[in-house]
């Protein structure tokens, strides 16, 4: 032991020796934290989840054939033969969805909190982006098991894509790899979840936590932007990021992982029969995070049910820039805090209108 000890120390001197990585360490680890700003660890959870995805997606990689021949025998063959298949398969389902429901927490507490205005535009405008690949990432992982959900799920989803004004066919035809869902949108979907997703949203995700690292956490009880940027306003109660904040951050991330395991193991990840485009199933719903867009084109013109999610969007990547009032705290930004409240029960109410329907 004591002999490891001493190797790992040495090692550990050979590299500081030469990279000064106890410098590194200490920019990266040695922040204080305003003791009034409560994360609840939910953007740190997000990165959690995205760490599972990333090292059960490599396992399921490993044995998954991204052909319409030999991709639902191929989940068959993880969930039946290979050891605790069926187990990585349901942990990889349940964190995509976990992702997605802490990933939007976390959005919602940064609005609620008013940590989105100056000077933070950029790391919200990036956020967006991430919880848009997030996305990105369940619409094209749902139709790699090849089943008839999968299927004609992603054929009613990239049907959406259809409806947009004046590129609507092109954008179909460039999300599919052709007119109808074929092989070739096996190939493009299986290409975008393993190699350009993970590769955009790692890049972000770098740049995300280097502009929080750079600016600190917003100071939730600052009463406008421009008093919390007065070096007369830094908080007096602080608290060392290192070893405190991470420490129950990793406490967060052990529960998520408990809860996790439990859920993937109770309600393991199914599969339905292999798909067949001839024979359309009677009730196809998109993943429940796109069940609003969903019940929303039901109820209005089509082309409204595509051009309202897109303004919706954008305004809220550009919200930083809309919402220029300098005031934090919700109680001083009611119409804010309002707008977005409706909004937030809007989606809900129509997330599980499109459920029960
Ligand atoms: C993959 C998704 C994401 C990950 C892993 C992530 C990670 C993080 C982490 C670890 C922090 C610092 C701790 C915390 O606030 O919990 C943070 C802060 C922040 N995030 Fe994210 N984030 C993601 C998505 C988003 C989204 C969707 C938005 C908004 C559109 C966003 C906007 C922000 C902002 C503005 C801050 C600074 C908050 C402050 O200063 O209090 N992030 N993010």
């Amino acid at each position: 032991m004591q002999n490891q000890k001493s190797t790992a120390w040495r090692a550990w001197q050979w590299l500081d020796g030469r990279y000064q990585l106890a410098e590194l360490m200490g920019a990266l680890l040695h922040v204080e934290i305003p003791r009034s700003v409560q994360t609840y660890y939910l953007g740190g959870i997000a990165l959690f989840f995205f760490m599972v995805q990333v090292v059960t997606g490599i396992l399921l990689t490993l044995y998954y054939q991204p052909t319409p021949d030999t991709a639902y025998n191929s989940i068959l063959f993880i969930m039946n033969e290979v050891n605790f298949g069926w187990l990585i398969r349901s942990i990889h389902a349940w964190g995509a969805n976990l992702m997605v429901v802490f990933t939007i927490l976390h959005l919602l507490r940064v609005f609620f909190q008013g940590a989105y205005k100056k000077p933070r535009e950029i790391t919200w405008g990036i956020g967006f982006f991430l919880l848009v690949i997030t996305l990105g990432f369940g619409f094209t992982g749902y139709l790699l098991p090849w089943d008839q959900r999968a299927f004609w799920a992603t054929t009613v989803g990239s049907e959406i894509a259809g409806a947009l004004p004046l590129i609507g066919e092109q954008a179909l035809i460039f999300l599919r790899g052709g007119a109808d869902v074929t092989a070739r949108t096996l190939t493009r979907f299986y290409g975008v979840h393993t190699l350009i997703l993970p590769a955009m949203l790692m890049a972000l995700l770098i740049i995300h936590l280097t502009m929080v690292h750079q600016q600190g956490l917003a100071d939730p009880t600052a009463k406008s932007v421009n008093d919390a940027s007065t070096p007369a306003r830094k908080p007096k109660k602080l608290l060392p990021f290192f070893p405190n904040y991470l420490l129950d951050e990793f406490i967060a991330w052990y529960i998520m992982l408990a809860a996790l395991v439990i859920l993937a193991s109770l309600f393991p990840a199914g599969l339905e029969e292999p798909a067949d485009p001839l024979r359309t199933p009677p009730h196809t719903k998109p993943e429940w995070y796109f069940l609003f867009l969903y019940q929303g084109l039901k109820l209005v013109p089509r082309i409204m049910g595509v051009i309202i999610p897109i303004i919706g969007g954008l305004i809220l990547l550009l919200l930083p820039l809309i919402d220029r009032s300098p005031y934090i705290t919700a109680r001083n930004r009611p119409v804010a805090i309002a707008i977005g409240s409706v909004t937030l029960i809007a989606v809900v109410a129509l997330t599980i209108w499109g459920w029960l329907s």
